[in-house]
């Protein structure tokens, strides 16, 4: 089969834009161009590899084989050139990273101090929740993902690296606010806000509800931590929060966390990716650094820890 590295990059980038247009546009090429490589290559394969259904282009079954293919061809390249220049005494090249929305409160800061040690590395970074993660580790998408509760049907390795603990988040104002020790059953019937489906969050509070039978009565879905924060001190509900998303709403007295007994929900971080698949160098330089670097990251699981957390 004749088919050369351009073509390839040009099939990639149009399945990954869905159009031929703004392939040709990223590339700074024509759109004829980028037609005539992609009909090329069809020719190659001998079968389409993309249909056009009501002016939207999906890619055939060949097409998707071919994507696969393509994407272990440019990794492998990926990780030659950063080997090369790891022989050459320099870490260069792409970092790939995917992580679950409630780990953007310490993985950019991460990120900073890990760019400044490696100026050479680039880094695209995906932020989106747990079930959708997990669709994009199934497709091989990335180097390396950050997330708790690794899934048990993927076969992964898996590194745990900090605490993850969820709390109960209250307005101070919350008639169970100042009980100590309070029963899971008096949250029976409460009013609460959720994350939307798929998040990690909201599966770690149903499995929690399910196992002690408390059926809460849901007010709102929002997909935002941030937004789930200023809900809950507008009084519309109680909601279950990690405690890397608080900033200050607990210290300063607009939020208050309830001592509920099966709360915090003890969970970890891992950092995880497919067994049998090879870390570039780059991708292990972050991996080892995050192991240590996240040990000085101060974790608060009740009340009381907050003015130690905040402060450090
Ligand atoms: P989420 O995941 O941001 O999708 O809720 C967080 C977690 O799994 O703890």
């Amino acid at each position: 089969m004749q088919v050369t590295l351009h073509q390839l990059k040009v099939f990639k980038t149009v399945a990954r834009h869905g159009s031929f247009t703004r392939a040709a546009e990223e590339l700074e090429i024509t759109q004829p161009t980028v037609s005539s490589q992609i009909k090329q290559l069809a020719n190659a394969v001998g079968m389409p590899l993309f249909e056009q259904i009501s002016k939207q282009l999906y890619l055939t079954d060949a097409g998707q084989e071919l994507l696969t293919t393509c994407r272990d061809i440019f990794e492998r390249l990926d990780h030659f050139e950063m080997k090369i220049a790891d022989f050459k005494g320099t870490k260069q090249g792409n970092l790939r990273l995917c992580v679950v929305t409630t780990a953007k409160y310490f993985i950019p800061k991460l990120l900073g101090k890990f760019c400044q040690k490696y100026p050479g590395i680039d880094i695209s970074l995906a932020v989106t929740n747990h079930r959708k993660l997990n669709r994009r580790m199934q497709n091989n998408q990335d180097d390396l993902y950050v997330l708790s509760q690794p899934p048990a049907d993927l076969d992964l390795q898996a590194q745990s690296f900090l605490e993850n603990p969820l709390v109960l988040l209250a307005p101070t104002d919350h008639p169970l606010a100042q009980q100590k020790n309070i029963s899971i059953q008096a949250l029976d019937g409460e009013t609460f806000i959720m994350r939307e489906p798929g998040s990690g969050t909201r599966q770690a509070m149903e499995l929690l509800f399910d196992q002690h039978k408390i059926a809460v009565r849901v007010r709102l879905e929002l997909g935002s931590n941030e937004a789930i924060k200023q809900a809950i001190a507008g009084g519309l509900g109680l909601s279950v929060i990690s405690t890397h998303a608080l900033t200050g709403e607990v210290s300063n007295g607009e939020l208050t966390i309830l001592d509920v007994q099966g709360f915090p929900i003890r969970r970890r971080w891992y950092a995880t990716y497919l067994n049998g698949k090879q870390l570039s160098v780059v991708a292990q330089a972050f991996l080892d650094y995050l192991l240590v670097e996240s040990q000085n990251i101060p974790v608060a699981t009740k009340a009381s820890d907050y003015p130690m957390a905040i402060s450090a």
